[in-house]
């Protein structure tokens, strides 16, 4: 018979897990005011919150936290890492930053100004919150399909042209300083983005004068998708995909908690000498000198090397078929999911999921806390809590998909965890139509208020 798939690395250090009772969490998660990120992590089993950080690092990365070269200035840490992004990515200039968002912060000081607009593919909210801060304004691009959780499309991340097109001809050039293609697409179910759509966005971008920047926190998973999805590179590597991608755009900001596999990083790319000269301003104002950028030298090997690992082929099939398998386990049991399933999560539909809680009571949060409380599993909303307030109007923003995202670590977890995650939710889905009170808040923050939200169970 042919021979199943296994993953192409073994365990080598363990972390006890703890496994609580049904009382244990109902007391933890109201003491935590039902915001799963008030949980310590001892209170949780199985922990979908993020794979952001969260994966497990190789032998090679750990031996290079050893390698650390800890000078101030001239690294040798960072010149390794400088040579694996030259060598993989092809873009001349580079600037490291302690994350994601932190890329985020320095690339919009030297872009976005007061009233400008940044189209894109739903972009994610520190994303959308850099750019709002600065009084701008991100305009969501994303095809229709990717709203429609149970349509089969294999690149749900695409941008829609037309839309795209018609922000570049309602605004002027000078008001849009960027437009950000985000690979894979998070915010719509950790959806990838074709290579077409991406080659077709750039040039759109260069007719009208906007520079195309990817948010590439996922781009080895895209990568994946592209090989396995589309036609035409089937007989690609993944790393020659991956320079094609970079290929199409002027820069990139990078979260490296994801697809570079390491638990703190970012970095910046640009193709623009005088642009590098700009942010590397900022850079050293917010994140540190340009040969460290707010990490210490033995973050900068392990990344180097993550990179490396994360563009491997069969570490990405491992990855997300190990996600599609959780799809698949849940489509078995009739839980509606958004389909195909992502590269870093799966995202269950909270509105067809527990119609009877009003939307104003927060669906998706509400199926995140009875899944805490049915097996010690943490995942996070996706849906009215994260879409936050308009900033003009403070009225609640209802986004079109309420969704839980269970996001699963880098090589952390095993099967048998996914099948366990599979069956708390089954049980949920079994006594679905008992669930129909949600939650109202008692406390926010003005910004991002996700994270540290207050909230109490609705009584009728
Ligand atoms: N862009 C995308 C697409 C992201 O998913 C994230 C983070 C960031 C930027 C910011 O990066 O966390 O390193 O500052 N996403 C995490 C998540 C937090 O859970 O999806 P960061």
């Amino acid at each position: 018979m042919e021979l199943p798939f296994a993953e192409p690395y073994k365990i080598k250090v363990v972390e006890p897990l703890y496994r609580s009772s049904r009382e244990e969490r109902e007391k933890w998660i109201r003491e935590a005011k039902y915001n799963l990120f008030n949980l310590k992590s001892e209170q949780v089993f199985i922990d979908l919150l993020t794979d952001s950080g969260t994966g497990a690092m190789s032998q090679y990365q750990w031996s290079e936290i050893m390698l650390g070269d800890e000078s101030y200035a001239g690294s040798s840490s960072f010149f390794k890492l400088r040579d694996v992004i030259y060598e993989l990515l092809d873009m001349p200039y580079f600037l490291p930053t302690h994350q994601g968002r932190a890329a985020e912060n320095v690339l919009f000081s030297a872009l976005i100004k007061e009233n400008d607009v940044v189209p894109g593919n739903s972009h994610f909210d520190t994303t959308k919150g850099h750019i709002e801060y600065r009084r701008a304004r991100a305009i969501d691009c994303t095809i229709d399909e990717a709203c429609n959780t149970a349509e089969y499309h294999p690149f749900k991340g695409n941008i829609d042209l037309q839309k795209l097109e018609d922000v570049f001809k309602k605004y002027p050039a000078e008001k849009i300083p960027l437009c950000i293609i985000t690979v894979t697409c998070n915010t719509s179910g950790g959806q990838p983005v074709s290579m077409e759509n991406i080659r077709e966005v750039s040039a759109l971008c260069r007719k009208y004068g906007v520079m195309p920047v990817f948010d590439a926190a996922r781009f080895a998973e895209n990568a994946y998708f592209i090989k396995t999805r589309e036609k035409g590179f089937e007989n690609k590597s993944i790393r020659e995909i991956v320079k094609e991608m970079f290929s199409y755009v002027d820069g990139a900001t990078m979260s490296s908690k994801k697809d570079a596999i390491v638990n703190i990083g970012g970095f910046i790319v640009l193709r623009d000498k005088s642009l590098f000269e700009k942010a590397s301003m900022f850079n050293i104002m917010y994140e540190g000198y340009l040969t460290y950028g707010g990490l210490a030298g033995r973050d900068l090997g392990a990344l180097a090397q993550g990179l490396r690992e994360g563009t491997e082929y069969d570490y990405l099939e491992s990855r997300v078929e190990q996600v599609a398998y959780l799809g698949r386990k849940l489509q078995e049991y009739n839980v509606p999911i958004q389909v195909p399933t992502g590269g870093h999560a799966v995202f269950v539909d909270a509105k067809k999921f527990l119609p009877h809680v009003p939307k104003e009571e927060y669906q998706a949060q509400t199926l995140a806390v009875e899944l805490y409380l049915e097996g010690g599993v943490r995942g996070v909303e996706i849906g009215t809590l994260l879409a936050d307030r308009n900033p003009v109007t403070r009225e609640n923003r209802y986004p079109r998909l309420e969704l839980l995202r269970l996001a699963i670590p880098r090589r952390v977890y095993t099967d048998n965890h996914i099948e366990y995650i599979a069956a708390a939710l089954a049980n949920i889905w079994e006594r679905r139509e008992k669930i129909t009170k949600g939650f109202r808040i008692t406390h926010e923050a003005p910004i991002m208020r996700h994270f540290t939200v207050e909230l109490e169970r609705v009584e009728r």
